[in-house]
């Protein structure tokens, strides 16, 4: 079944439809000509679709419909946390006395909003285990930029230049770019047979030309690293810092604390950890959080409390400076707070723990199932952490269909898929991630549609290698959409 093609609302323009119309002038008629000066007036009238209010109301809620979205379905993106975000933390956002706060209102005016990010540094400092937190950055890689400049400002103080920054082969790809970003080479580091750093290629590398190393834990395989504290005594001893990509913090809330572990920076993305609606670029926050010594280089204003008032200290000679203007994405601040103070310590940990078991459960029943684990096989084998990496490189050798292919069609069934083809050293990777907040029936379901993906392969793999059947649009070419994307239309072109 092909799916309907999209029109645009000027295709459905008629000319002399309305939407609404207004009342009879009750004052006198005053030409438009008049009121402003000439070099403010069009020549010629805006082309506006007319269009009755049913009409514009379906089309957009036809559109709205095409979209994908957590409300509309799973969406198992792997190292992206698309957990369900409780409808609360927006009541919370949408307050007046937050929603409509203006962003150059003085400190004293804004007490309230000032205590909520006072507060909410004080709940990410306790979950991460690291004192002082800012939370100007406004996505994880933002916070990865800040902690990397954090790095340096940190060794330049010190008086020494370092130019590399460690990470391994599992990093996710913001990472180099961040190093690159912030002016230093990246030297990959490997990883040993169990998915975790490999010791010995870790210790030729850490040289004292090492600013940091940038490590997710547990990392994009979904596994824990059973080194950790050999890995921070390694980069320590060395005089380098430990840099905590805390993008997989949903396996660890209330379990483990970077910051115990031996990590001096941690970004979080509030926007997958901590609920908060996100993808397509929509608005992220990631902060940061620091041990004592680095905190001399935070990005300022810092927000203090005196004498209990709250308000911007720009008194930080060794910061790094602002970030971004203002504070960061206020609204997410209060989901996150909202989120926090809803669940506390004990929700919070609970929340951890579902999501590591719900993985480790759909884990398991892929591999009770004889075709999923004949084909899609786990790349590495161990209790995962709330994700975990399936290889499809046998479904591939054996029936022609590759990752993406299952990916497409799993699109039919109605499935976000997961991410594929990353980490990079998993061949032909599918990277799962359920969340705590899916039920048994849904991961059953995916895995019951995967085995149905299987199935129609070892029967036509051409079936599989044509999918999606029913979505908007058939098979991209993926690399031209990301790279030049069309977003606009010429109304001239239009019938
Ligand atoms: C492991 C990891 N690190 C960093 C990031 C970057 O975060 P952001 O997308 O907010 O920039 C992500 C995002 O998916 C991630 O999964």
């Amino acid at each position: 079944m092909q799916a309907e093609k999209a029109t645009t609302i000027y295709e459905k323009s008629k000319p002399g439809r309305r939407a609404s119309t207004l009342p009879v002038l009750d004052v006198p008629d005053v030409s438009v000509e008049d009121l402003l000066p000439a070099s403010a007036i069009r020549k010629t009238p805006p082309r506006l679709p007319e269009i009755s209010e049913p009409e514009i109301v379906r089309h957009y809620n036809k559109l709205s419909r095409r979209n994908f979205d957590l409300d509309s379905g799973f969406y198992p993106l792997g190292s992206c946390t698309m957990k369900h975000n409780p409808k609360l933390h927006e009541r919370a956002a949408a307050l007046p006395g937050f929603a409509r706060l203006h962003p150059l209102q003085s400190s004293e005016r804004a007490q309230g909003a000032l205590e909520l990010m006072y507060n909410l540094e004080g709940a990410l400092s306790e979950i991460t285990g690291l004192p002082h937190v800012s939370l100007q950055p406004s996505a994880g890689s933002h916070g990865e930029l800040a902690g990397v400049l954090l790095t340096k400002a940190y060794h330049e103080d010190r008086g020494e230049t370092r130019t590399k920054v460690l990470a391994p082969d599992t990093s996710h790809g913001t990472n180099p770019a961040t190093v690159t970003m912030a002016g230093y080479e990246t030297v990959k580091v490997a990883t040993n047979e169990r998915g975790g750093v490999d010791l010995d290629d870790l210790r030729e590398k850490a040289t004292t030309d090492v600013a940091c190393l940038m490590l997710t834990n547990p990392n994009t395989l979904g596994l824990f690293d059973e080194n950790i504290e050999e890995i921070a005594k390694i980069m320590h001893d060395v005089g380098a810092t430990l840099y905590y990509d805390g993008a997989n913090l949903n396996a660890v809330m209330g379990i483990s604390r970077p910051g115990d572990m031996g990590f001096d920076i941690v970004h979080m993305n509030l926007h997958k950890s901590f609920t908060q609606p996100h993808g397509g670029g929509g608005p992220g926050s990631g902060p940061i959080a620091v041990s004592e010594r680095m905190a001399p280089y935070l990005p300022k204003p810092r927000i203090v409390k005196k004498e209990g008032r709250f308000r911007y200290d720009f008194d930080q000679p060794k910061s790094i400076g602002r970030l971004r203007g203002f504070q960061g994405n206020f609204g997410v601040f209060v989901r996150t707070y909202a989120y926090i103070c809803s669940l506390g310590g004990e929700g919070l940990k609970a929340a951890s723990e579902t999501a590591v078991l719900n993985a480790n459960y759909m884990l398991e029943k892929g591999k009770q199932n004889e075709r999923v684990n004949k084909y899609l096989p786990v790349a590495f084998d161990r209790t995962a952490k709330h994700e975990y990496v399936l290889s499809a490189a046998e479904s591939k050798r054996q029936l022609d269909v590759r990752a993406t292919d299952i990916a497409k069609r799993l699109l039919d069934l109605g499935y976000h898929p997961p991410t594929i083809y990353f980490p990079l050293l998993v061949d032909e990777a599918l990277m799962i991630e359920p969340t705590e907040t899916e039920t048994m029936e849904t991961l059953d379901g995916f895995i019951e549609a995967l085995d149905q993906i299987l199935e129609e392969a070892e029967k036509d793999p051409a079936f599989v290698q044509n999918a999606p059947y029913t979505t908007p649009v058939r098979r991209l070419d993926e690399a031209a959409a990301a790279r030049s994307p069309v977003v606009t239309q010429d109304l001239d072109l239009l019938p």
